[in-house]
Order: C-alpha cells, then structure tokens, then sequence
C-alpha cells in the first residue's frame, strides 16, 4: 500500500457528519421559541371560534377567547403576536374611519391583551384593506386608485389609535410612499417615543396572500381588484433594498420582508446589506400549502414545518412571523 498515491477522498465531509454529537457542535442555525411571532385573527362577539377552510388549524376568535389563547401562547414563551381584525361589513366605509375609532375591535382588543398579558408583545397591522369597502390597503379616487398622501393621513391616525391603546410594535403593511416618517413624526409628537415601528418594507404583490384574505374577509370586496400599484412586483430584488433604506431612514426599527419561503434571496440581501432587525412572514398561502401536504400524508407536518423555519435562520431572518408559531412552541418543547 502506498500513501502518495492519494486513491481516497482528501478532505471527507462526512466525518462531522457521522455523529449527533459533532452535528450538534458544528451546527450554524437554530430555531428557538423566541423567533416567533403568532399572527392572530380576531373577531366581534363573544365565544366565537370559527374556522377558516383555507387555512385549517387557524381560527377567527372573539376577544373572550383569544385573551385565554394569550395567557397560553406567553406561557409557552411565544414573545409577541400580530392582531389582524374581522370587520364587520356595516363598520367598512368608502374612508376607511374605523380604522382609528379608539374603541374599534382591534383598539379594544389591544388594551384587553395588555391589561391581561402585559409581558405579551402585541404587533397590530397598520393598513386600511379591512375597513375599506373596496378592499384596498388606502383611500381611492374615482379611478379606483389608491392615493397616497391622503391615506398616509389615515394610516397617521390608524397608528396613533393603536399607540394610545396600548400597542408596543405598529406595522405599516400598507406599502405607501412616506408613512414610517410621517408615524415616526406623529408617535413622537405624542411622545410614544418608545412605540416600536416594524415596517412592512418589501413587501410584495402576491398571490400567496389568498387564504389571509378570506380570513379577514376582504377578499369578496377586493373582487378582481389588484394591489400592483404599491407591492412591489416579484419580479424585484434592488427596489426592495431601496425600500428598506427609505423604511430605515424615515424611522423604522424592524423591517420585513413578505413573503417568505419564496423571498429567502430579499432576507439574505436585506441582512447583509443593512444589518439590522430582519424579519419575515411566512404567510397564509405557505401556510396552506404546507398543512394541505401534511393533511394528505404527502409530507411530515412537523419535519418539514421545523424545516421551513430554520430555513428563514439561514437566510438571516430575526424573528418569523408563522400561523404554525403556536405548534412550533408546543414541538420545541418536547
Ligand atoms: C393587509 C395584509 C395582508 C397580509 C398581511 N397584512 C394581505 C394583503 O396585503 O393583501 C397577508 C398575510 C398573509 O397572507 O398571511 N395589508
């Protein structure tokens, strides 16, 4: 046998790979509970817990309800949940004014979770698509096109309304020129200096949101109706980092990146080029896909949702905002 006469592998990979031990140790990414963020649908009445048939396992449930889920989703250690309302049809209008009744659902329900949960970080959604009855994220002209200046103001007094209540973390989802410096301005001015602003930044127009909007109840007044002339076209990369960079500069302190799984190349680029707070939503429609797999027995629910996750991890996402973020939780645990 001679050794310069190199008829083996010179460097074998797979050493490291052989044992759980050395796995562990040389592993880059984890996911843990703290990443997690629960996106949660809320609706009128009490002891309400309806189901959405595109998103099964997801819920609309009354603030009753959803206060008992808040005190089990902190005990499993879940930092934060997002807030999205159900409204009623007779609550939407043509200018969106329940959007900033102080004793709207969603105002309502922020100062509950606070007072019940206080150490629960509560995220509300700052857009106008659930109380136009039009469907859009804004105010529209007679050409049915959003305009942006004039729903900056309502988004102004959106967010307000949430600070005033009680919400740590306001999310611009709507994707308007100007409206993280024009919220900045007015949450200082009130001086909610310490309000968090996670902006919606690249977030793009996409056909992955479907069972979201059923759970809301905006896709029948959406009908046909598109949001191309403010998400960004999932055609894009350097617009989205141009998107960040204005989000930052006007005041955000989290930004996200929306879609997901899809949009894992935007979280990379956003993380190295701006290195700050990323986060991303692995929304409805990944959501669904993954469920209606699992539901089949086509794919391991738990394998592949895990997976999915760290997969976000390694792109360089912070925290992920997940409709599984409660499984997770549970699974992490056991
Ligand atoms: C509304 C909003 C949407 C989502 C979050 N906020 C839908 C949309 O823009 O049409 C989608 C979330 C999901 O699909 O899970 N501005």
């Amino acid at each position: 046998m001679t050794y310069n006469n190199i008829n083996f592998p010179q460097t074998r990979m797979r050493r490291m790979r052989y044992n759980d031990f050395s796995r562990r140790l040389m592993r880059e990414n984890r996911l843990s509970v703290d990443d997690l963020i629960y996106p949660m649908f809320v609706t009128e009445g009490s002891n309400q817990r309806q189901t959405i048939s595109s998103m099964p396992g997801v819920e609309r449930l009354s603030l009753d309800l959803l206060l008992e889920e808040a005190h089990l989703l902190y005990s499993l250690g879940i930092p934060a949940i997002a807030l999205f309302p159900v409204t009623s049809a007779d609550k939407k209008s043509e200018h969106a004014a329940e959007a900033y009744n102080p004793d709207g659902l969603i105002q309502r329900s922020i100062r509950a979770l606070k007072k019940a949960v206080p150490e629960l970080g509560i995220i509300t959604d700052v857009a106008l698509d659930p109380f136009t009855t039009h469907g859009q994220d804004g105010l529209v002209n007679l050409d049915g096109y959003v305009i942006n200046d004039e729903t900056i103001d309502v988004l102004t007094r959106q967010a307000l309304s949430h600070a005033e209540a009680g919400a740590d973390i306001v999310a611009p989802s709507d994707m308007m020129d100007g409206r993280i410096g024009a919220i900045r301005q007015a949450l200082e001015e009130a001086n909610h200096i310490n309000t968090l602003i996670l902006a919606y930044s690249a977030k793009y127009a996409s056909s992955f949101y479907g069972p979201f909007r059923d759970a809301v109840g905006s896709a029948g007044t959406l009908g046909k109706g598109n949001k191309y002339s403010y998400q960004m076209d999932p055609a894009n990369s350097d617009e989205a980092m141009r998107e960040i960079q204005l989000d930052l500069q006007e005041g955000a302190d989290m930004v996200m990146v929306k879609p997901g799984m899809p949009y894992l190349d935007i979280i990379r680029r956003v993380k190295d080029q701006y290195g700050v707070p990323t986060f991303a939503y692995q929304v409805s429609g990944e959501y669904a896909m993954l469920k209606a797999a699992s539901m089949n027995g086509w794919l391991d629910e738990k394998q592949v949702v895990l997976e999915s996750l760290l997969a976000f991890k390694r792109a360089g996402s912070d925290a992920i905002l997940t409709y599984y973020a409660k499984s997770v939780a549970q699974w992490l645990q056991e």
